[in-house]
């Protein structure tokens, strides 16, 4: 693998890093926009576009003067995300491989986030993905299950509706606890009885995979509204809004991993792994682990600081790209609020869609 610059500004996070030919994370740096975008409730793409503008050069610079050695490749999401966002980084990475002649990769957000349980912060190197594993992605904007085999991804199941982050997200916004909520309503649960609040586990008939985030959101809403506690801030000391954050937590994470069974039971996986903002979450992560130890199967949750947008886990994606001959052109590469590319083992499939749809099938 080469010597990576990875470069993240799908969102609100302007997140840079440096990785050794081992995938070992030697920079990482990180400019959050939480305070920017906090008074309005959610991401502004506009103002994310004006602060990636402004730190990013600043975070290169430093993360080039961090680095051990010239870094000979350049990683960076191009997409899904917020396009203005996210174009501030691919035309700052197109320039920089361009001027320095060096290899430029797209990445996926997604890609990203999904290698990131291999990565460490502490110089080691990256380890090499299990050959057949069950991968969680839940985070602000996704919320699947894939199947990671021999390079291979495949989706096996999604969210119907909300994103489960976006969920924690907008019943921390009717309790006034501001953004984001996943962290906050974590913290309040660890003090709450989740069986205090009854709330609905919808499911989507015929697809068991599937999650459904929505009547599960509105419901804790509605019981907000009910008892008249919206507003009331992350500092009210009330155990019922305590119990509504555990009782919500607990039927997320337990929509996350109801088809963990089934799937394991089909798929026989070496490990199980999480990742995205929502995988720093304290009641999934130790579900997951006891759910391992009584499985005997490994469990794989990327380091706190990896859970939310970096570059490192970008980089690394950029790296494995680069090593199955991956390359982009600097002066062609745009951004994508969609997939910037389908996952390897998704390709084909929509190669095959896409060929049906212009009459080649
Ligand atoms: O992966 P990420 O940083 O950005 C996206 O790609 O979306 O994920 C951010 C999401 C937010 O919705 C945030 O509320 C959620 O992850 N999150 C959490 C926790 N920490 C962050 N959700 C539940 N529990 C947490 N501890
Ligand atoms: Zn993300």
């Amino acid at each position: 693998m080469l010597r990576t610059l990875g470069i993240e500004t799908s969102c609100d996070e302007s997140a840079v890093a440096v990785l050794d030919r081992d995938g070992a994370v030697e920079v990482n740096l990180l400019s959050s926009q939480i305070t920017v975008h906090a008074p309005y409730g959610g991401v502004v793409p506009e103002l994310a576009s004006r602060e990636h503008l402004k730190a990013l050069p600043y975070l290169v610079e430093h993360a080039l003067e961090g680095a051990l050695d010239p870094i000979e490749m350049v990683a960076v999401t191009a997409g899904p995300g917020l396009v203005g966002a996210l174009l501030v980084g691919v035309r700052f990475a197109a320039a920089l491989a361009w001027g320095r002649r060096i290899p430029l990769v797209a990445v996926d957000h997604l890609e990203g986030h999904l290698v990131s349980p291999l990565l460490d912060l502490d110089g080691r190197p990256a380890r090499s993905e299990p050959e057949r594993m069950l991968a969680l992605v839940a985070s602000g904007g996704h919320s699947s299950w894939y199947l990671i085999e021999g390079g291979s991804r495949r989706c096996l199941g999604r969210t119907r509706d909300d994103a489960a982050g976006e969920s924690f997200d907008k019943v921390a916004r009717v309790l006034g606890l501001g953004y984001p909520g996943g962290p906050v309503i974590d913290e309040l649960a660890r003090r709450g009885d989740s069986k205090a609040v009854p709330l609905p586990r919808p499911r989507i008939e015929n697809a068991p995979f599937d999650f459904s985030f929505s009547g599960l959101k509105s419901a804790a809403v509605r019981w907000v509204y009910g008892r008249d506690l919206q507003g009331v801030g992350a500092g009210d000391k009330r155990q019922e809004v305590r119990d509504l954050a555990a009782g919500f937590e607990a039927a997320v994470v337990e929509q996350l991993l109801r088809p963990l069974d089934e799937l394991a039971m089909r798929h026989r996986p070496q490990a199980v792994a999480a990742s995205g903002g929502v995988a720093a979450n304290t009641l999934l992560r130790d579900r997951l682990t006891d759910w391992g130890a009584r499985h005997g199967v490994e469990v794989l949750l990327p380091v706190h600081a990896l859970t939310a947008d970096n570059g490192a886990m970008i980089a690394h994606a950029g790296q494995l790209a680069h090593r199955s001959g991956r390359v982009d052109d600097p002066r062609r590469l745009d951004a994508r609020a969609r997939e910037v590319w389908q996952p390897p083992g998704m390709r084909k499939q929509a190669d095959r869609l896409r060929s049906r749809e212009m009459g080649e099938d």
